[in-house]
Protein backbone atom coordinates (compact mmCIF):
# COMPACT_ATOMS: atom_id res chain seq x y z
CA UNK A 1 0.00 0.00 0.00
CA UNK A 2 1.74 3.61 -1.22
CA UNK A 3 -1.15 5.75 -1.06
CA UNK A 4 -1.18 7.37 1.84
CA UNK A 5 -4.59 8.30 3.87
CA UNK A 6 -6.30 11.53 2.96
CA UNK A 7 -6.28 13.75 6.12
CA UNK A 8 -10.01 15.03 6.22
CA UNK A 9 -10.53 19.08 6.56
CA UNK A 10 -6.71 19.65 7.29
CA UNK A 11 -6.89 23.21 6.45
CA UNK A 12 -10.00 23.26 9.30
CA UNK A 13 -7.91 21.69 11.87
CA UNK A 14 -4.58 24.10 11.20
CA UNK A 15 -6.93 27.17 11.54
CA UNK A 16 -7.39 25.87 15.39
CA UNK A 17 -3.98 26.05 15.59
CA UNK A 18 -2.37 28.33 14.12
CA UNK A 19 -1.54 30.84 16.71
CA UNK A 20 0.35 28.52 18.89
CA UNK A 21 3.98 29.44 18.98
CA UNK A 22 5.73 26.98 21.65
CA UNK A 23 4.80 23.39 23.13
CA UNK A 24 3.12 19.72 22.30
CA UNK A 25 -0.07 19.46 20.37
CA UNK A 26 -1.11 15.91 20.63
CA UNK A 27 -2.80 13.90 17.54
CA UNK A 28 -4.13 11.24 19.34
CA UNK A 29 -5.27 9.41 15.82
CA UNK A 30 -1.68 9.64 13.94
CA UNK A 31 -2.71 7.59 11.46
CA UNK A 32 -1.10 7.82 7.92
CA UNK A 33 0.52 11.21 9.85
CA UNK A 34 -1.55 13.74 7.10
CA UNK A 35 -2.52 15.94 10.35
CA UNK A 36 0.51 15.83 11.84
CA UNK A 37 2.82 16.39 8.46
CA UNK A 38 0.55 19.25 7.91
CA UNK A 39 0.87 20.80 11.68
CA UNK A 40 4.18 20.66 11.21
CA UNK A 41 5.18 22.34 8.04
CA UNK A 42 2.80 25.49 8.88
CA UNK A 43 3.70 26.22 12.50
CA UNK A 44 6.96 27.31 14.00
CA UNK A 45 10.14 25.24 15.30
CA UNK A 46 8.94 25.69 18.60
CA UNK A 47 5.94 23.40 17.73
CA UNK A 48 5.75 19.53 18.32
CA UNK A 49 3.53 17.00 17.53
CA UNK A 50 3.23 13.87 19.72
CA UNK A 51 1.39 11.11 17.55
CA UNK A 52 -0.65 8.47 19.75
CA UNK A 53 -1.81 5.45 17.16
CA UNK A 54 -3.13 2.01 18.66
CA UNK A 55 -2.26 0.43 15.41
CA UNK A 56 1.71 -0.31 14.62
CA UNK A 57 1.81 -0.28 11.65
CA UNK A 58 0.05 2.63 11.14
CA UNK A 59 2.74 4.46 13.84
CA UNK A 60 6.10 2.96 11.53
CA UNK A 61 4.50 4.27 8.46
CA UNK A 62 3.88 7.54 9.72
CA UNK A 63 7.49 7.51 11.79
CA UNK A 64 9.02 7.41 7.94
CA UNK A 65 6.87 9.75 7.08
CA UNK A 66 7.58 12.16 9.30
CA UNK A 67 11.27 11.56 9.98
CA UNK A 68 12.21 14.74 8.15
CA UNK A 69 10.89 17.07 11.15
CA UNK A 70 13.29 15.35 13.75
CA UNK A 71 12.70 15.81 17.15
CA UNK A 72 9.36 17.89 16.41
CA UNK A 73 7.86 14.96 15.87
CA UNK A 74 7.36 12.24 19.02
CA UNK A 75 5.43 8.87 18.28
CA UNK A 76 3.52 6.40 21.47
CA UNK A 77 1.85 3.40 20.27
CA UNK A 78 -0.97 3.05 22.81
CA UNK A 79 -4.73 4.32 23.20
CA UNK A 80 -5.57 8.06 23.00
CA UNK A 81 -7.83 7.23 26.00
CA UNK A 82 -4.22 6.79 27.96
CA UNK A 83 -3.22 10.30 27.12
CA UNK A 84 -2.08 10.70 31.17
CA UNK A 85 0.16 7.95 30.71
CA UNK A 86 1.35 8.72 27.58
CA UNK A 87 2.17 12.43 28.65
CA UNK A 88 3.64 11.55 31.70
CA UNK A 89 6.31 8.85 29.51
CA UNK A 90 7.45 11.08 27.41
CA UNK A 91 7.87 14.10 30.32
CA UNK A 92 5.30 16.66 29.39
CA UNK A 93 3.40 18.06 31.78
CA UNK A 94 0.81 20.84 29.21
CA UNK A 95 0.08 20.69 26.27
CA UNK A 96 -1.51 23.29 23.90
CA UNK A 97 -3.59 21.17 21.46
CA UNK A 98 -5.50 17.89 20.88
CA UNK A 99 -6.79 16.63 18.00
CA UNK A 100 -8.96 13.48 18.01
CA UNK A 101 -9.27 12.18 13.59
CA UNK A 102 -12.02 9.46 14.32
CA UNK A 103 -12.33 5.90 12.82
CA UNK A 104 -10.10 4.21 10.51
CA UNK A 105 -7.56 5.10 8.06
CA UNK A 106 -7.70 4.39 4.09
CA UNK A 107 -4.56 2.12 4.94
CA UNK A 108 -6.42 -0.14 7.82
CA UNK A 109 -9.86 -0.17 5.28
CA UNK A 110 -8.43 -0.87 2.24
CA UNK A 111 -5.81 -3.90 3.76
CA UNK A 112 -8.25 -7.16 3.14
CA UNK A 113 -6.24 -9.00 6.55
CA UNK A 114 -7.56 -6.81 8.38
CA UNK A 115 -11.25 -7.32 8.42
CA UNK A 116 -12.74 -3.81 8.42
CA UNK A 117 -13.86 -3.47 4.94
CA UNK A 118 -17.54 -5.35 3.52
CA UNK A 119 -15.54 -4.62 0.30
CA UNK A 120 -12.93 -6.91 0.66
CA UNK A 121 -12.87 -10.65 1.67
CA UNK A 122 -10.65 -11.05 4.56
CA UNK A 123 -10.62 -12.44 8.29
CA UNK A 124 -12.87 -10.96 10.60
CA UNK A 125 -10.84 -9.14 12.89
CA UNK A 126 -11.60 -5.31 12.88
CA UNK A 127 -8.86 -5.09 15.60
CA UNK A 128 -7.07 -1.54 15.15
CA UNK A 129 -4.45 -3.14 17.80
CA UNK A 130 -3.51 -6.50 16.68
CA UNK A 131 -2.09 -6.81 20.56
CA UNK A 132 -5.65 -6.92 21.41
CA UNK A 133 -7.56 -9.99 22.44
CA UNK A 134 -10.53 -9.63 20.49
CA UNK A 135 -12.16 -9.94 17.12
CA UNK A 136 -14.94 -9.27 15.62
CA UNK A 137 -15.43 -13.20 15.04
CA UNK A 138 -14.57 -13.85 18.22
CA UNK A 139 -17.53 -11.32 19.08
CA UNK A 140 -19.81 -13.49 17.23
CA UNK A 141 -19.28 -15.94 18.57
CA UNK A 142 -19.21 -14.88 22.63
CA UNK A 143 -22.16 -12.39 22.43
CA UNK A 144 -25.28 -13.61 23.52
CA UNK A 145 -28.29 -13.11 21.21
CA UNK A 146 -29.66 -9.78 23.29
CA UNK A 147 -25.89 -8.21 23.45
CA UNK A 148 -25.44 -8.84 19.47
CA UNK A 149 -28.78 -7.24 18.58
CA UNK A 150 -28.56 -4.19 21.11
CA UNK A 151 -24.88 -3.64 19.48
CA UNK A 152 -26.46 -3.61 16.21
CA UNK A 153 -29.10 -1.40 17.18
CA UNK A 154 -27.15 0.98 19.58
CA UNK A 155 -23.50 0.75 17.60
CA UNK A 156 -25.08 0.39 14.23
CA UNK A 157 -28.39 2.62 14.43
CA UNK A 158 -29.58 -0.58 12.42
CA UNK A 159 -33.44 -0.91 12.63
CA UNK A 160 -33.17 -4.41 10.68
CA UNK A 161 -30.93 -5.47 14.41
CA UNK A 162 -33.55 -8.42 15.56
CA UNK A 163 -33.45 -10.08 11.68
CA UNK A 164 -29.84 -9.57 11.79
CA UNK A 165 -29.13 -11.22 14.84
CA UNK A 166 -30.94 -14.40 13.53
CA UNK A 167 -29.42 -14.62 10.41
CA UNK A 168 -26.45 -14.88 11.88
CA UNK A 169 -26.93 -17.02 14.72
CA UNK A 170 -28.88 -19.58 12.01
CA UNK A 171 -25.63 -19.35 9.95
CA UNK A 172 -23.65 -19.79 12.91
CA UNK A 173 -25.39 -23.13 13.58
CA UNK A 174 -24.17 -24.16 10.12
CA UNK A 175 -21.13 -23.23 10.66
CA UNK A 176 -18.92 -20.74 12.23
CA UNK A 177 -18.71 -16.89 10.55
CA UNK A 178 -15.00 -16.27 9.89
CA UNK A 179 -14.32 -14.01 7.16
CA UNK A 180 -16.05 -10.66 6.26
CA UNK A 181 -17.37 -12.46 2.54
CA UNK A 182 -19.20 -14.68 5.04
CA UNK A 183 -20.90 -12.26 6.76
CA UNK A 184 -21.83 -9.84 4.14
CA UNK A 185 -23.19 -12.96 2.33
CA UNK A 186 -25.74 -14.21 5.41
CA UNK A 187 -26.59 -10.03 5.68
CA UNK A 188 -27.74 -10.06 1.99
CA UNK A 189 -30.23 -12.58 2.64
CA UNK A 190 -31.35 -10.92 5.92
CA UNK A 191 -31.59 -7.54 4.70
CA UNK A 192 -30.85 -7.18 0.76
CA UNK A 193 -28.33 -7.49 -1.82
CA UNK A 194 -26.40 -4.40 -2.64
CA UNK A 195 -28.28 -1.73 -4.34
CA UNK A 196 -26.65 1.55 -6.29
CA UNK A 197 -29.07 4.56 -4.69
CA UNK A 198 -28.70 2.76 -1.09
CA UNK A 199 -25.92 2.50 1.50
CA UNK A 200 -24.84 -1.25 1.56
CA UNK A 201 -26.70 -3.31 3.26
CA UNK A 202 -23.20 -4.34 5.56
CA UNK A 203 -22.57 -0.87 6.15
CA UNK A 204 -24.33 -0.39 9.58
CA UNK A 205 -23.32 -4.30 10.83
CA UNK A 206 -19.50 -3.84 9.91
CA UNK A 207 -19.90 0.08 11.38
CA UNK A 208 -21.33 -1.84 14.89
CA UNK A 209 -18.54 -4.94 15.17
CA UNK A 210 -15.80 -2.29 14.60
CA UNK A 211 -16.94 -0.18 17.45
CA UNK A 212 -17.81 -2.98 19.40
CA UNK A 213 -14.13 -4.53 19.32
CA UNK A 214 -12.85 -1.39 19.40
CA UNK A 215 -14.55 -0.46 22.73
CA UNK A 216 -14.44 3.26 20.50
CA UNK A 217 -17.33 5.14 21.84
CA UNK A 218 -16.18 4.27 25.85
CA UNK A 219 -11.99 5.66 24.61
CA UNK A 220 -13.43 8.53 23.34
CA UNK A 221 -15.57 9.89 26.09
CA UNK A 222 -12.07 8.99 28.69
CA UNK A 223 -10.12 11.37 25.95
CA UNK A 224 -12.48 13.72 26.24
CA UNK A 225 -12.55 13.95 30.16
CA UNK A 226 -8.66 13.39 30.82
CA UNK A 227 -7.67 16.27 28.12
CA UNK A 228 -8.96 18.71 30.91
CA UNK A 229 -6.64 17.99 33.25
CA UNK A 230 -3.73 18.76 30.79
CA UNK A 231 -4.38 21.43 28.36
CA UNK A 232 -3.29 24.90 28.84
CA UNK A 233 -5.12 27.99 29.06
CA UNK A 234 -6.50 28.33 25.76
CA UNK A 235 -5.28 25.26 24.32
CA UNK A 236 -7.46 23.79 21.52
CA UNK A 237 -9.42 20.41 21.44
CA UNK A 238 -10.25 19.49 17.48
CA UNK A 239 -12.17 16.23 17.14
CA UNK A 240 -13.55 14.73 13.68
CA UNK A 241 -16.29 12.42 14.06
CA UNK A 242 -17.85 10.35 11.13
CA UNK A 243 -20.91 9.27 12.74
CA UNK A 244 -23.61 10.74 14.92
CA UNK A 245 -22.56 8.43 18.35
CA UNK A 246 -20.01 9.85 18.18
CA UNK A 247 -20.60 13.05 17.22
CA UNK A 248 -23.03 13.42 20.06
CA UNK A 249 -20.60 12.59 22.52
CA UNK A 250 -18.30 15.17 21.24
CA UNK A 251 -21.07 17.22 21.01
CA UNK A 252 -22.72 16.67 24.87
CA UNK A 253 -19.47 17.24 26.15
CA UNK A 254 -18.61 20.24 24.93
CA UNK A 255 -21.72 21.50 25.84
CA UNK A 256 -21.83 20.65 29.17
CA UNK A 257 -18.09 21.40 30.15
CA UNK A 258 -19.08 25.33 28.84
CA UNK A 259 -22.43 25.24 31.01
CA UNK A 260 -20.16 24.71 33.89
CA UNK A 261 -23.03 24.82 36.65
CA UNK A 262 -25.04 21.59 36.98
CA UNK A 263 -27.69 22.69 39.51
CA UNK A 264 -31.46 22.76 38.51
CA UNK A 265 -32.59 25.91 36.66
CA UNK A 266 -35.21 26.39 39.34
CA UNK A 267 -32.21 27.18 41.60
CA UNK A 268 -32.06 30.80 42.44
CA UNK A 269 -27.92 30.47 43.01
CA UNK A 270 -25.50 27.71 42.22
CA UNK A 271 -24.98 25.03 44.52
CA UNK A 272 -22.79 22.78 42.74
CA UNK A 273 -19.85 25.29 42.79
CA UNK A 274 -18.86 23.37 39.01
CA UNK A 275 -17.10 26.12 36.39
CA UNK A 276 -16.97 26.11 32.99
CA UNK A 277 -13.70 23.89 31.82
CA UNK A 278 -14.33 25.06 27.97
CA UNK A 279 -15.33 27.39 25.58
CA UNK A 280 -17.06 26.41 22.47
CA UNK A 281 -15.50 27.57 19.59
CA UNK A 282 -17.88 25.93 16.65
CA UNK A 283 -21.44 26.31 17.31
CA UNK A 284 -22.41 24.26 14.58
CA UNK A 285 -19.89 21.72 13.13
CA UNK A 286 -17.69 22.57 10.45
CA UNK A 287 -18.19 19.92 7.42
CA UNK A 288 -16.25 19.41 3.99
CA UNK A 289 -16.60 21.25 1.24
CA UNK A 290 -18.22 19.95 -2.01
CA UNK A 291 -14.81 20.40 -3.55
CA UNK A 292 -13.66 18.13 -0.60
CA UNK A 293 -15.69 15.47 -0.34
CA UNK A 294 -15.66 15.01 -4.84
CA UNK A 295 -11.62 14.66 -3.97
CA UNK A 296 -12.24 12.71 -1.17
CA UNK A 297 -15.56 10.36 -0.67
CA UNK A 298 -14.67 9.39 2.86
CA UNK A 299 -14.71 12.75 4.10
CA UNK A 300 -18.29 13.21 3.35
CA UNK A 301 -19.55 12.05 6.69
CA UNK A 302 -17.22 14.37 8.52
CA UNK A 303 -17.79 17.02 11.56
CA UNK A 304 -15.24 18.81 12.94
CA UNK A 305 -15.57 20.42 16.68
CA UNK A 306 -13.52 22.31 18.75
CA UNK A 307 -13.02 24.34 22.04
CA UNK A 308 -11.05 26.14 23.99
CA UNK A 309 -9.73 25.56 27.22
CA UNK A 310 -10.59 27.69 30.07
CA UNK A 311 -9.88 28.24 33.61
CA UNK A 312 -12.32 30.14 35.46
C1 LIG B 1 -8.90 8.41 10.46
S1 LIG B 1 -7.36 7.72 10.89
C2 LIG B 1 -6.35 9.13 11.17
C3 LIG B 1 -5.69 9.65 9.94
C4 LIG B 1 -4.71 10.77 10.18
N1 LIG B 1 -5.36 11.92 10.75
C5 LIG B 1 -4.00 11.16 8.91
O1 LIG B 1 -4.19 12.29 8.44
O2 LIG B 1 -3.26 10.34 8.36
C6 LIG B 1 -7.61 7.16 12.50
C7 LIG B 1 -6.41 6.52 13.16
O3 LIG B 1 -6.62 6.58 14.55
C8 LIG B 1 -6.33 5.35 15.14
N2 LIG B 1 -7.19 5.26 16.31
C9 LIG B 1 -8.54 5.15 16.34
N3 LIG B 1 -8.98 5.10 17.61
C10 LIG B 1 -7.88 5.20 18.40
C11 LIG B 1 -7.68 5.22 19.81
N4 LIG B 1 -8.70 5.10 20.66
N5 LIG B 1 -6.43 5.38 20.26
C12 LIG B 1 -5.37 5.50 19.40
N6 LIG B 1 -5.51 5.45 18.06
C13 LIG B 1 -6.74 5.31 17.57
C14 LIG B 1 -6.58 4.32 14.09
O4 LIG B 1 -5.78 3.18 14.33
C15 LIG B 1 -6.20 5.06 12.81
O5 LIG B 1 -4.87 4.82 12.47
Amino acid sequence: MNTFHEPVLKDAVLQQFINIEEGWIVDGTLGDGGHTEYLLDHTGPGVGLLGIDRDASALARARLRLERFGKRARFAHGNFSQLLHVLKEAGIDRIEGLLLDLGVSSMQLDTAGRGFSFRHDGPLDMRMDRDEATTAADLLNTLSDRELETILREYGEERNAKRIMRAIRKAQSKSPIQTTSQLVQVLSHAVGSPRPTRIHPATRTFQALRIAVNNELQHLTIALRDSLGVLSAAARVVVISFHSLEDRIVKTFFREEQRGCVCPPKLPVCVCGRKATLRVLTSKPIIPSMEEIRQNPRASSAKLRAAERVYA
